[in-house]
Order: C-alpha cells, then sequence, then structure tokens
C-alpha cells in the first residue's frame, strides 16, 4: 500500500466503534435471505468473504424492521421477531471472527414496498401519496419490466396506501426499538435508521410527501440552536 492511502489501512472510530481499518462497506441489497426473513447461509458466506477480504465495517444490506411490513422485496432480512436472532448471530459471529464489525440497517420501505404490493398489503405513508408520472420504464430491459409489472401486485391495482394515524406512528417507532434491541442481542456493532431514497422515514423528512409536518414546524432561531 502506497504511502499516500496510509490512512486507509489505519484503525478508524466513529464514536465508540473502533474499527481495524477506514474501509466501509456501503449496503447492497443481495436478495440472498430466506422469503421467510431469515438468514442464509449464502448470505452469510457472502459477507463473510467481504469481512475476510479486509473490509473495517460492514453495513448490512436493508432490511425490514417489521418484516414482513415494509420490506422492500420478497428475499428481505427481517428483524421483527426473536426467531431470526439465530441466524442473524451467526451472521454476526462469521463476520466478527475475521475482524470486521457489522451493523444493521434498519428500513421500513413505505410508499415503494415491493413486497407489501406484491402481497396487497396497505402502505402505511406520513400524508396521501400525489401520482406522478415517470420515464423510467423507457429505459429498464424486458427482465426488469417483468418485475415492475409483479410489483403492482396480484390483482395489478398497484399500491393501495393510508395515512398513519398518531397510534400507527407510535406503533411503528416501536417497531424500530425493537428491531434495534434484537440487532444488538444478535451481537451487531450498531444499527443504520434508513432514511433516505424514498422509504418511509424520507417520506416524513421530505415535504414532497408530507408537506402537511412542515405547516406546524417552528424553526429554532441561530441563538437557540
Ligand atoms: C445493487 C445495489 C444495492 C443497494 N442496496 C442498498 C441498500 O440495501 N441500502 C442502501 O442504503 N443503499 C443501497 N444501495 C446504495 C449503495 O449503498 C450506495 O449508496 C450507492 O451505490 C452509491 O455509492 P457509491 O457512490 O460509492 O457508488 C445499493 C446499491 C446497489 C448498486
Amino acid at each position: 500500500m502506497s504511502h499516500r492511502y496510509g490512512h486507509l489501512l489505519s484503525p478508524g472510530k466513529i464514536g465508540a466503534l473502533q474499527l481495524r481499518n477506514r474501509i466501509v462497506m456501503a449496503a447492497m441489497g443481495t436478495n440472498f435471505a430466506a422469503e421467510d426473513g431469515h438468514t442464509t447461509e449464502r448470505l452469510i458466506s457472502y459477507y463473510e468473504a467481504r469481512a475476510k477480504g479486509g473490509s473495517g465495517l460492514i453495513v448490512l444490506e436493508t432490511s425490514a424492521a417489521l418484516w414482513p411490513r415494509g420490506a422492500s422485496m420478497p428475499n428481505t432480512i427481517g428483524f421483527s421477531n426473536d426467531v431470526f436472532i439465530p441466524g442473524l448471530s451467526e451472521l454476526t459471529r462469521r463476520v466478527h471472527q475475521h475482524g470486521a464489525r457489522i451493523i444493521a440497517q434498519l428500513n421500513h420501505s413505505g410508499s415503494i414496498s415491493q413486497a407489501d404490493t406484491i402481497a396487497g398489503r396497505p402502505i402505511p405513508v406520513p400524508s396521501a401519496v400525489k401520482k406522478s408520472r415517470s420515464d423510467m420504464v423507457r429505459v429498464l430491459t424486458n427482465d426488469e419490466l417483468q418485475s415492475f409489472i409483479k410489483g403492482a401486485g396480484a390483482d395489478g391495482v398497484g399500491p393501495q396506501y393510508y395515512e398513519m394515524t398518531p397510534e400507527q406512528i407510535a406503533e411503528t417507532s416501536q417497531g424500530f426499538a425493537s428491531a434495534a434491541a434484537r440487532a444488538r442481542q444478535a451481537g451487531f456493532d450498531g444499527i443504520e435508521l434508513h432514511a433516505g431514497h424514498g422509504y418511509l422515514l424520507a417520506n416524513f423528512l421530505s415535504p414532497y410527501t408530507n408537506p402537511v409536518s412542515y405547516t406546524h414546524l417552528t424553526l429554532p432561531t441561530n441563538r437557540e440552536v
């Protein structure tokens, strides 16, 4: 390793988390989980190979805090029940034995949950969903198009949305908290809350998908910040 990249291989720290180097593997969905939300040997071997290969920190692919609800795809890892803990523990054990750290990426896919759409489950959103036109179809391959058509649900009507009540928001927050506790129990070194990519938490944060929240928001003055 040339001197130019000296920092890359030197130990790093994120808060209290000590890392052997600065190589962080970003979360990337593999679809290697089982359809029932459990880890599989294929999934575990994949992450173990990245740990063995030298990553300092692995961010596990997007996983469903409230599985099966909010799973981005049919083969998404679940964190919603204690039955998932043994498989997740095996995953962290196999990564840790090579000196890497691993954090879980907890998510609810919200309005773009393919798994909810395919299953015909109503999907929670902060505010009514605006219809939008997209020219994305023009750039998709036939295989990709097929998967989108499947994503229109069994009856082809597309996703069904409902605006969340305060109680449902509280239940969802609790689901995330329980998932985080399971991640800790399974030996993860931390969690990442996925609040991007148009998923549920991002839907709350964006004035485009949650216009109402901003009418009630009182911004602090500089003095208060
Ligand atoms: C196949 C694939 C799957 C991905 N899955 C996730 C994911 O599960 N969670 C996530 O936050 N980002 C996901 N991403 C985004 C990547 O983590 C990363 O942010 C993105 O590729 C941009 O990083 P780069 O600029 O280093 O390429 C995915 C990207 C790819 C290519």
